[in-house]
């Protein structure tokens, strides 16, 4: 495999972002709702905002592509697991906070929880083409692995949103 500097970079560039919470809020606009905007996708390239709903859970997923995980509002409670007979084992888990980054390799298997009862903005970048690559999501309970639907991902944020009412829901920045 083609070694290159690119995720390390990706890195250093989120991280200088938000360490700006309030610029990043002024670009993007304040948080109202849970859900994923795409600000660039390319075949080498995605760059997400990532809207946790309050208390959203997302099952264990891969991504078989590096990413970078930057926090501008709120905190996300990563679980990491491996595969094993039967079904995945959890390897340990991070908390990351308003400011943090994190990069995951291109092997990583994870979950992640919003912990906060107010909406967790985050910017999520991939190294290729977030949408159109196959890859896994497993049973939260079962932890049955099963083909990854975009389509299932966004019902998540959907079913997020169903569940409180809109006026209820305040955003990280709002503190
Ligand atoms: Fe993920």
């Amino acid at each position: 495999m083609k070694q290159d500097n690119t995720h390390a970079a990706v890195k250093e560039i989120v991280a200088r972002a938000v360490a700006e919470p309030s610029q990043v809020l002024k670009t993007l606009g304040e948080p109202r709702l849970a859900g994923v905007q795409t600000l660039f996708r390319s075949d080498s390239l995605t760059i997400l905002n990532v809207l946790w709903g309050p208390l959203m859970r997302l099952y264990p997923h891969n991504h078989l592509m590096w990413a970078v995980i930057g926090i501008y509002g709120g905190r996300e409670d990563n679980a990491f697991y491996r595969r094993s007979e039967n079904g995945l084992i959890e390897l340990g888990a991070k908390t990351i906070d308003t400011k943090d980054v994190i990069p995951l390799g291109e092997a990583v298997i994870h979950s992640v929880t919003n912990p906060l009862e107010k909406i967790t903005a985050a910017i999520h970048v991939y190294g290729g083409d977030f949408f159109a690559t196959p890859r896994s999501e497993w049973d939260p309970k079962t932890f049955e692995e099963r083909p990854y639907y975009v389509a299932h991902l966004m019902r998540v944020f959907e079913e997020s949103n169903e569940s409180l009412p809109a006026a209820e829901i305040t955003s990280a920045g709002e503190k």
